[in-house]
């Protein structure tokens, strides 16, 4: 094996990146006390939504814990990410949120991680925003039935230790859902010139959930994505959002890292594909710190 010459700034980078890896292989992921569920919420596209869903999710099922994705974006790229089949007669989210189908006949594994479970979504739920409107209870359907299924895995003694809800890019019925049946926010930020934009219009429907919907919501964490190191206004940016939200910002942020983009085309999330890239480092220490912080942040 060659000798890393360290003095080189690729060596060196080599060297950190092994050691990450070296420190995450040995990290244990504490089990939350009760399940944690997050809503990966921001209404503007090509922030990171599916990509920070997906990956947190298998870092956590990595380390052994029992996680459930709940794709709600019809373009289904969470789905797609996890290798799960998402063809339009496959049961889906859409069968849960309009035909109260159970979450449990829903279900499918991802094939890299026996401890990652799936909703599925399907081109139909591009109509559900439309046909919940005339719903009984309609904020509330995603919620009333993924509690029912918790507490069946809590019955059968497979506690479900985290729930990622994947929005889709808009504040409408779905996202309304997600935030009423989560009990936390996790917003990613795309570190660019125009990621603040909008964020206030997302604090606010927050706000208004907690208000009138779901009291126990909190946003306790925001990850930083498509860092850029070598440029000014992904410093700036990051610096930004850190100073408005100390508490909730992660040390972690995400690299832009081409293998991130391109373990989709592989149906698979980076943590499969190329688990020691910094990008895939990057998701898995972030995943720690999640597990690390704990439900609550006292004010
Ligand atoms: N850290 C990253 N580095 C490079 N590309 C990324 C990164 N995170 C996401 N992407 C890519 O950016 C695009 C948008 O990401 P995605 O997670 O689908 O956003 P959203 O769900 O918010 O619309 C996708 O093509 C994805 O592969
Ligand atoms: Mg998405």
């Amino acid at each position: 094996m060659a000798i890393l010459d360290e003095s080189t700034p690729l060596g060196a980078a080599i060297a950190r990146d092994n050691q990450r890896a070296a420190r995450l292989s040995r990290a244990t992921f504490p089990k939350p006390d009760s399940t944690r569920i997050f809503t990966v919420a921001n209404q503007k596209g090509g922030v990171g939504k599916t990509t920070t869903a997906v990956n947190l999710a298998a870092a956590l099922a990595k380390h052994g814990l029992e996680v459930l994705v709940i794709d709600s974006d019809p373009q289904g790229n969470a789905s797609t990410a996890l290798d799960i089949d998402h063809s339009t007669e496959v049961p889906s989210i859409y069968d849960v949120i309009i035909d109260d189908m159970d979450i449990a006949d829903t279900i499918a594994y991802c094939p890299e991680f026996e401890t990652l479970a799936v909703v599925p979504a399907t081109i139909d739920l591009a109509g559900a925003e439309i046909e919940l409107v005339s719903r009984v209870a309609r904020e509330q359907r995603l919620s009333v039935a993924l509690d029912a299924y918790l507490q069946k895995r809590e019955e059968e003694g497979s506690r479900v230790d985290y729930v990622f809800i994947d929005c889709p890019p808009s504040l409408g019925l779905l996202t309304v859902n997600a935030f009423v049946a989560a009990n936390e926010v996790l917003i990613p930020i795309q570190c660019e010139y125009y990621a603040l934009e909008g964020l206030s219009q997302l604090l606010s429907n927050i706000q208004l959930i907690q208000k009138h919907l779901n009291p126990a919501l909190e946003l306790s964490t925001i990850l930083l994505t498509m860092y850029d190191s070598r440029t000014n206004l992904s410093s700036q940016v990051a610096e930004d959002v850190r100073a408005h939200f100390p508490k909730q910002v992660l040390n972690t942020s995400i690299p832009r890292s081409v293998r991130i983009s391109e373990a989709p085309s592989f149906a698979q999330t980076v943590i499969a594909y190329e688990p020691s890239s910094s990008g895939a480092l990057s998701y898995r220490e972030a995943a720690q710190e999640i597990a690390q912080r704990g439900v609550k942040h006292s004010e």
